[in-house]
């Protein structure tokens, strides 16, 4: 039996850095999506484990420190015997690693999803994503997988239910930022929370919402890779309605009003940088029904 998923990119739509925990850790309100295009996650049984990265972005990802292994070895601990037997994973590296879409957090849930399924472990959603905050603070709100709002460190979710479908230019120029690096470099630590959220679905509302807001992380990134301001430049004079860094970076996204808006700049863009990471996918919308985090 092979079980096979998507582990999407994940965006912050805007992402507000509010305060700073003891730990160091930061502590942020963001509205977080996540998109059709992704990488592709498989699991079998197999007489020995075995990992297997192909894609795009495949280079240096086959070493023991993969969140995808770290997964895998976590749930064993977690479940000593149901967990045993031994499976082959395969990866397709679609999205760029340390760029800020979440690519290795939502490895990491998809291969807590499939292996659990695989091995028939019943778990309460509220627990695998406690196990997966183990893996780092992005791993509960890609177990969710929906349209959410995120907050303390990025842990405790809560159903986004009004975010349409949209379309989106994902670009990252190829180079590579640690989050950690971002976070120090951020001057100020303390800013005003998100603005009162939309309360309907759709994109109009939407935008102006999220002109109201930021990603905070973004000033701290752009001094590390000042490439960052190109590529905003780029989406913005092509015509993105709003051109905003994701994450710690350094991908950035532009939102269009249609995909053929989004199409069109990706092959202008492609065609002007041929080696950078250009994909036009859309964000999954709210479905309506509550499920709960
Ligand atoms: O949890 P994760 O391993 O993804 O985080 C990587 C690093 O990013 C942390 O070690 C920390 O330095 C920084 N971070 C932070 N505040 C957050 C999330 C991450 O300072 N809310």
């Amino acid at each position: 039996m092979k079980l096979e998923n998507t582990a999407p990119a994940k965006i912050n739509l805007a992402l507000h850095v509010i305060g700073r925990r003891a730990d160091g850790y930061h502590l942020l309100e963001s509205l977080v999506a996540f998109t059709a295009f992704g990488d592709r996650l498989s699991v079998r049984p197999s007489d020995r484990d075995h990992f297997e990265v192909t894609g795009p972005f495949r280079d240096g990802l086959e070493g023991g420190a993969n969140l995808v292994l770290k997964a895998r070895d976590i749930l064993r601990l977690h479940f000593g015997a149901q967990a045993k037997s031994p499976v082959a994973i395969t990866l397709e590296k679609n999205l760029p690693v340390a760029a800020g879409i979440g690519g290795g957090s939502s490895d990491a849930a998809a291969v807590l999803k499939l292996l659990t399924r695989l091995w028939e472990i019943q778990v309460p959603p509220k627990e695998l994503a406690q196990i997966g905050l183990m893996l780092g603070a992005d791993v509960p709100m890609c177990l969710y997988g929906r349209p959410l709002i995120a907050r303390g460190i990025g842990e405790m979710l809560e159903p986004f239910p009004a975010l349409p479908r949209l379309p989106i230019l994902l670009v990252n120029a190829g180079l590579p930022l640690a989050t950690p690096k971002v976070f120090s470099a951020l001057i100020k630590r303390e800013h005003a929370p998100l603005p009162a959220l939309p309360s309907k679905s759709d994109p109009a509302e939407l935008l102006e919402w999220m002109r109201l807001t930021r990603n905070d992380l973004e000033p701290a990134a752009l001094s590390l890779v000042p490439e960052i301001g190109s590529v905003l430049g780029l989406l913005r004079a092509e015509g993105a309605l709003i051109a905003r860094m994701s994450g710690s970076g350094a991908t950035c996204f532009g939102i269009f009003e249609h995909q053929e808006a989004a199409e069109r700049t990706r092959q202008a863009i492609a065609q002007k940088h041929p080696y950078w990471f250009v994909c036009a996918t859309e964000t999954s919308a709210s479905t309506g029904e509550l499920v709960h985090v």
